[in-house]
């Protein structure tokens, strides 16, 4: 078990008062609060060691250099890699995403190729593949889902045939919740001889990663969902799949040697680091997995499975003003949980919910497609971390209620279309 009470100190930002109401914070899938050690980490490698890293031969830029390749050891650790050296740290899942289909996508493909996708990807996993498809005359295929949010595997087995080299995938959807069975997703891959790419942006900040065990071929994440500083991600890469990867940002940092006619890439991970790196992000992001090592990631997820297994029991409360989108059982599926009002917009309750100082995110969630398959504009979605407490949950139904009662005068508010296209 955790010690909510013991981590929450831990976390300046929640004594925040937000409208004179203590905040509660419900968006952490779209990033994390960040406790002090992480903070501190980053001041203290500003404050005694900055430096650019792989350059200098004077201490600061050694102290720097092995802060920096430690840092990689620690993320290696976290999700059991099987060594430091498959680790490239980059900005986010995005920019993650972004490196393995160009990078391997531009190498690897050929017409004709098939290339499969679900229909919960986020945009920053979809997106790439669909550039580089369009480069390569690739075919690309989406995975359907069922109704009650779960990938559809039946589906799945029938996209995948002898053409696919790529399968993509979410471990856990930001919207719907749903945590993807990995291994017969890479089972079903794997037969046909297809690389997997698992975008572990909602997973790896919630659960226990193991890349080795899954078996999949390349993991993505991001540092600021996992409590770590923005503008940090990890590509996790099986060390035969990086090697078959050409360089795709390339400069600084990633060579050996370079003459007018040449280049000797770098050895792994800094072929694919190119130029100066986020050091303190990367410093900070491993204090970060430090920190929720120390917790315990089965700790976490257990954390998450009782908060939404108590959020379903008094959604109950509800009854028909609440929808509620994605699996029902918290075994299947993570701490985000999507929902609607009824006869209410959903900026309109976000909005509202924020006048209590909840921080919610409302819209597409970066993932439009899911969205038009479920037939809907858009959600509310609240979602948990390690700081969160079933007191929480209660405001939360409170605010809900007291929404819902002031339904009549709410429904007619303009609702401005702010950005949900991100
Ligand atoms: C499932 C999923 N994939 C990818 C991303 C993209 O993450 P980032 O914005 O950190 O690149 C997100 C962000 O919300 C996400 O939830």
């Amino acid at each position: 078990m955790i010690n909510v009470e013991e981590i929450r100190k831990d976390f300046p930002i929640l004594q925040r008062r937000i409208r004179g109401r203590r905040l509660v914070y419900f968006d952490n899938a779209a990033t994390t609060q960040k406790p002090i050690q992480v903070i501190n980490a980053i001041v203290e490698y500003y404050s005694k060691h900055n430096a650019n890293v792989h350059r200098g031969l004077h201490t600061l830029s050694q102290e720097a250099s092995e802060m920096y390749e430690e840092a990689h050891e620690v993320i290696a650790k976290f999700i059991n890699a099987y060594s430091w050296d498959e680790v490239i740290f980059c900005f986010n899942t995005t920019d993650a995403m972004n490196i393995v289909a160009y990078a391997w996508g531009f190498k690897n493909l050929r017409e004709g190729d098939e290339i499969v996708l679900t229909v919960m990807d986020h945009h920053s996993t979809m997106l790439p593949w669909r550039n580089v498809a369009k480069f390569k005359k690739a075919v690309i295929k989406y995975v359907d889902i069922t109704d009650d949010g779960y990938l559809n595997y039946e589906d799945l087995a029938q996209k995948i045939t002898e053409k696919t080299k790529v399968v993509v995938f979410p471990i856990m959807s930001n919207v719907v919740g749903t945590i993807n069975d990995a291994k017969k997703i890479v089972k079903l891959a794997h037969e046909v001889d297809a690389i997997v790419v698992a975008d572990g942006a909602q997973s790896v900040p919630h659960m226990p990663t193991d890349v080795r065990d899954m078996g999949i071929d390349f993991l993505g994440f991001s540092g600021h969902k996992m409590l770590g500083p923005t503008g940090t991600g990890v590509l996790w890469g099986r060390r035969d799949r990086l090697e078959e990867m050409m360089p795709f940002k390339v400069g600084g940092d990633t060579i050996k040697d370079v003459t007018l006619e040449d280049v000797i890439w770098h050895d792994l991970p800094w072929r694919f680091e190119a130029g100066t790196p986020n050091i303190a992000g990367g410093i900070g992001l491993a204090e970060a997995a430090k920190y929720l090592m120390r917790i315990g990631m089965d700790n976490v997820r257990q954390h998450e499975k009782e908060l939404v297994e108590y959020t379903f029991k008094r959604f109950e409360e509800l009854g028909e003003d609440i929808t509620i989108y994605g699996p029902r059982n918290p075994e299947d599926r993570g701490g985000v949980i999507s929902f609607n009002i009824k006869d209410l917009h959903h900026h309109t309750v976000g909005r509202a919910l924020d006048l209590f100082g909840i921080a919610v995110r409302t819209g597409m969630h970066c993932a439009h497609p899911l969205h038009y398959r479920l037939g809907i504009k858009g959600t509310v979605r609240a979602s948990y971390y390690i700081y969160n407490t079933r007191e929480e949950i209660d405001y939360l139904i409170e605010a809900l209620k007291q929404i819902i009662m002031l339904r009549e005068a709410l429904k007619h508010q303009p609702v401005e279309e702010v950005c949900t296209g991100t």
